[in-house]
């Protein structure tokens, strides 16, 4: 690599923008902080002071029109992350947003067309893919170690729900949460879903039933090889951050285990037991996230195409909505319903 180095501003300082901020700060020599906003002026303020960035931007309009800045990291609520795409394009900034780009295709198409008018690059955060156990899951399959790929499983529960104040714009279950596993299916499989089946409920807190949203589901999708996969999520898993991959092929099965903070196991009279799993996203991905800007700053330096691009984001999007239409109708649901 040349020795440039990519200024990023970053808009949004609450739980992914730290982890985001710190992987900048810390471990990637690379990139520099130039700024940070938050329309919460002490979050910002606190991160600054964490991550040892020079300036709290009063706004992310600041940001855009600081030259010296190359990239925006767009790290705020999922309601804002479409305008805030169509701005910095228009700025000529190179774009990494986290997910989901929008809750609504039209957004969506908005924002991306902004980007490939801009020529800038996009890169959006589907962290898991850089994942090594995931990685190598991928790798079985593209590589024919298991053959076929007949049956797929993904197993992804957090360990409690997040705060009902970050639910309100998130898109909830499935648009929110689900839409990793979404994207997880097509990178595992290499294959993209035509239907999908919803089942979902109410079983960690009714709070969820006010809200108009679900904390249980599984949805079966249908792969156009004929494949067929389950995901399974929970907003409550009490030993933590349960996050496991299975796919059966024609030569054989590849699985991925939860991630644990040590090896050791614990024996005494009546029991062997050891730790729980890492407790959750920041814990258990912390590398992929570390990874996916690294992939992403790499990418800008040396003007190659992003890893996760703009139609990555549109595709899982369109796979939550037709699974809550499923959900909603009872019935299975094909993705060109609600993508015609
Ligand atoms: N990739 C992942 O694993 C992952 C994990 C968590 C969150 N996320 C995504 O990241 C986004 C943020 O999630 P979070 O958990 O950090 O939420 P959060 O509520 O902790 O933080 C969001 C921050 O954005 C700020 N904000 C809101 N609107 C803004 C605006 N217009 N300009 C500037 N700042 C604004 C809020 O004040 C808050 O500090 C969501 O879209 C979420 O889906 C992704």
């Amino acid at each position: 690599m040349s020795g440039k180095k990519l200024y990023f501003g970053i808009i949004g300082a609450g739980r992914i923008g730290r982890v985001h901020a710190e992987t900048l700060a810390f471990r990637l020599p690379q990139a520099g902080i130039a700024a940070v906003a938050d329309v919460n002026r002490e979050a910002a303020e606190a991160l600054a002071e964490h991550c040892g960035i020079p300036r709290v931007a009063a706004s992310a309009a600041e940001i855009f029109a600081d030259p010296d800045i190359g990239a925006v990291l767009i790290c705020s609520s999922t309601d804002t992350h479409a305008g805030l795409i169509e701005q910095a394009a228009k700025a000529g900034k190179h774009i990494f947003c986290e997910k989901p780009v929008s809750l609504s295709l039209q957004n969506i198409d908005r924002a991306l067309a902004a980007v490939e008018a801009a020529g800038v690059k996009l890169q959006v955060g589907f962290n898991r893919r850089f994942d090594s156990n995931f990685e190598r899951v991928r790798q079985a399959v593209t590589s024919g170690e298991i053959g076929t790929p007949y049956l797929m499983h993904i197993i992804s529960r957090d360990p409690a729900p997040p705060p009902f104040a970050y639910l309100g714009p998130s898109g909830g279950l499935f648009l929110d949460m689900m839409i990793h596993d979404f994207d997880m299916a097509r990178f595992l499989m290499g294959d993209e879903v035509e239907e999908v089946y919803a089942a979902a409920g109410v079983m960690v807190d009714p709070a969820f039933s006010a809200a108009g949203d679900f904390d249980t589901a599984v949805v079966v999708l249908h792969f156009r090889s004929g494949a067929i996969g389950t995901i399974d999520n929970s907003r409550k898993a009490t030993f933590g951050y349960d996050q496991r991959a299975e796919i059966l092929g024609s030569k054989g099965k590849i699985a991925t285990e939860n991630r644990f903070p040590n090896q050791a196991a614990v024996s005494v009279a009546d029991h062997v037991y050891s730790d729980p799993p890492l407790n959750f996203f920041m814990q258990r991905y912390t590398d992929s996230f570390a990874l996916e800007l690294q992939a992403f700053t790499h990418a800008v330096i040396e003007d190659r195409p992003t890893p996760v691009t703009g139609a990555d984001s549109r595709v899982p999007v369109v796979m939550a909505l037709a699974a809550r239409k499923s959900q909603d109708e009872h019935r299975p649901v094909r993705l060109d319903e609600v993508d015609a």
